[in-house]
Parts: structure tokens; sequence; C-alpha cells
């Protein structure tokens, strides 16, 4: 038996004789595909959505309907929720913890994977503790096509022993990693990651308007990107050390040089007539670092003007 202490009021301890018990609240898009997962690897899963009829198809493939939110928790060990917002998540727990014969949540462990802010997750925190239960926070950063799979990246941060305890059926829905104990990592990595992948969107979606202009396949193009993704990734790892050294060398040109040459990417789009916002903004990036003295070190120098920038706003 494992006791959480994470949090001030919570009473979850963690047996581990039997299987877990799932219960998925909230059955959109996401919910769908994370109730399917769990049956897919065999774990009773209780189901509830407010339009019941959601659930029609999961029952068919295994589910327990739940006639409602408490019911649906009473059933489970393990609570997923997937709601559109935090807000409808307090709505929903709040009664229905209140509402559960067995006493609602108290002693369960509490998994939500709505998308929020860090500070909704804090909050989200304290209210599970005040129901009695260990918090994790998650966020699922894959889309719903690749849940239940390998690859499938899921961030969850909170208690550590209750993601310890769950890790198993946690591991049900992907590749499902625990970022430390404070709650609100989980939304902090969610929002940055969304912005990495959008950042690397919105280059392949001008650049294949680009290479569109002049001919080439949107696929014949995406296929050539993709085998160029491996050095921009090693550049991440490169530009996260230099980062941490506090060093910026010009080994893969300097900052004024990359700062010329999106000026030629600017120009190459306005020529053909394709929106140039994107490298008007990359390029704006790199001439603030230059005013703020990187002009001759290494474009990972970008990271850190952009750090002092918001610090100092
Ligand atoms: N879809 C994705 O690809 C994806 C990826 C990552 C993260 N997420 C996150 O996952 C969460 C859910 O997204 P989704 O795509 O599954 O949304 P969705 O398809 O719009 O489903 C929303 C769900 O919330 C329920 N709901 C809405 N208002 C409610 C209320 N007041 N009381 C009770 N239930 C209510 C809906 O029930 P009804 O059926 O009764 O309307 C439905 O089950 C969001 O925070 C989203 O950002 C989604």
């Amino acid at each position: 038996m494992t006791t959480d202490n994470s949090t001030s009021t919570s009473t979850y301890t963690y047996e581990s004789d039997g299987p877990a018990a799932v219960a998925v609240i909230g059955l959109g898009q996401m919910g769908t595909r994370l109730a399917q997962a769990f049956l897919a690897a065999g774990y009773r899963t209780t189901v509830w959505n407010r339009t019941a009829a959601k659930a029609d198809a999961l029952v068919v493939q295994g589910a327990v309907r739940a006639a409602s939110a408490a019911e649906a928790i009473e059933a489970a060990d393990l609570v997923v929720v997937c709601l559109p917002d935090y807000g409808t998540v307090g709505d929903v727990l709040r009664p229905a913890s209140a509402a559960g014969a067995a006493g609602g949540l108290r002693g369960k462990v509490l998994v939500n994977l709505t998308s929020g802010t860090p500070e909704e997750a804090r909050e989200m925190a304290g209210l599970a503790s005040g129901l009695g239960a260990a918090y994790l926070d998650g966020a699922a950063m894959s889309g719903t096509r690749l849940v239940g799979r390998p690859e499938a990246l899921f961030v969850l941060s909170g208690s550590a022993d209750a993601f310890a305890a769950h890790r198993e059926v946690l591991g049900a829905l992907g590749d499902s990693v625990h970022l430390g104990a404070d709650p609100a990592l989980a939304a902090v990595y969610d929002t940055a990651l969304f912005g990495l992948a959008w950042g690397a969107l919105a280059g392949f979606h001008h650049a294949v308007a680009l290479a569109g202009a002049a001919g080439v396949e949107p696929t014949e193009f995406a296929a050539v990107a993709a085998g160029h993704m491996p050095f921009v990734t090693s550049l991440m790892t490169e530009h996260a050390r230099q980062l941490a050294d506090g060093r910026f060398p010009d080994d893969d040109g300097t900052v004024d040089v990359h700062a010329a040459a999106m000026e030629h990417l600017v120009l190459a789009s306005r020529a053909e007539g394709v929106g140039a916002e994107l490298p008007e903004l990359v390029k704006s990036l790199l001439e603030r670092a230059s005013a703020d003295g990187y002009g001759a070190a290494g474009i990972a120098s970008v990271a850190r003007v952009l750090r002092e920038g918001a610090r100092h706003a």
C-alpha cells in the first residue's frame, strides 16, 4: 500500500490487489478514444456522458454504462475526465462526488485530461484534494487517432504515488509520461508543445505553399521535408545544451547571417504571391536578438532573448 502525501487533505490509498477499474467521464472525440483504449487493454471500463447515446457504441464494445457521473465514480479506482474545460469538470465533479453513496472521489485517483492552463491545473488539484482524491493533471499530445498506440504521448503531473500505482493502466493510452509532482507541469508542457507543434506546422504550411507556387506537389514536398526533420530535432537537442551552458557558438551560422537569409525567404514568398507573415515574424525575432547584442552569436540565443523579454515585460 502506498500513501500519497502530495496534498494536505487527500485520503488516497492504493491497494495493490486486482486490476484497476477505470471510469471515463466525458465521451466526446477524445473521451471516446480514451475509453476504447482502456477497453482494448482489457480494463473494466465504466463510462458516463451527458448525452447518454454517445455511450451506445462503447457499450457494444464492452463498456459499462453509468446512469450518472456519481455512479461512474463509484465503479472505479481511476476516474478519467475529459470535458471541454476545467469549469465544466468542476461543475460535473462537485455534485457527482457529493452524491456518491460510497464517498464520491474520496480515496480515488482523478486523472483530468481536459485542456487548460497551469493555474487551472493547480486549482483543480485543490478541488481534488478537498474531495479526498489524489490528482493527476494531464494532456493528450497526439490527437485522437493515435490514442492506444505506443507513440501517443500523454503528459501527466501531480501525485507521484498515484502515477506509480496506475502506471500500467495509464500506459494503455500510449506513452504516458509523469513530469513531476507539480500538477501544473502537464499544462505547462501541453501549452509549450502545442506552440512547438504549431511552429513546425506553420513552417510546413508556408513551405508547401512556396514549393507549390513552383509546381511542387504537396506530397512530393512532404516526403523531402520529413527527411529533413531529424536535422531540425538534432538542433533542438544542441540548442538546449547551449542554453544550459549559456554559450551560443556560431557553428550553424550567426543571428545576422540567418536574418539576411530570412529576408530572402520573405522576398521569395512575396514574389510568388505567397503570404510572408511567417518569415517576417522569424526575421523580426532574429533582428530583435541582433539588436540585443547577439548578432554575431549562434541562433540559439533567440531563445534567451525571448525568455529575457518575457521576464522584463
Ligand atoms: N479532440 C482532440 O483531438 C483533443 C486533443 C487533445 C486534447 N483534447 C482536449 O480534450 C477535451 C475534450 O475534447 P473533445 O475533442 O473530446 O471535445 P468534444 O468532442 O467537443 O466533447 C466534449 C464532451 O464534453 C461534454 N460536455 C460538454 N459540456 C458539458 C457539460 N456542461 N456537462 C457535461 N458534459 C459536457 C460533451 O457531452 P455531450 O455529448 O452531452 O455534448 C462531450 O462528451 C478538451 O479539453 C480538448 O482540448 C482534445
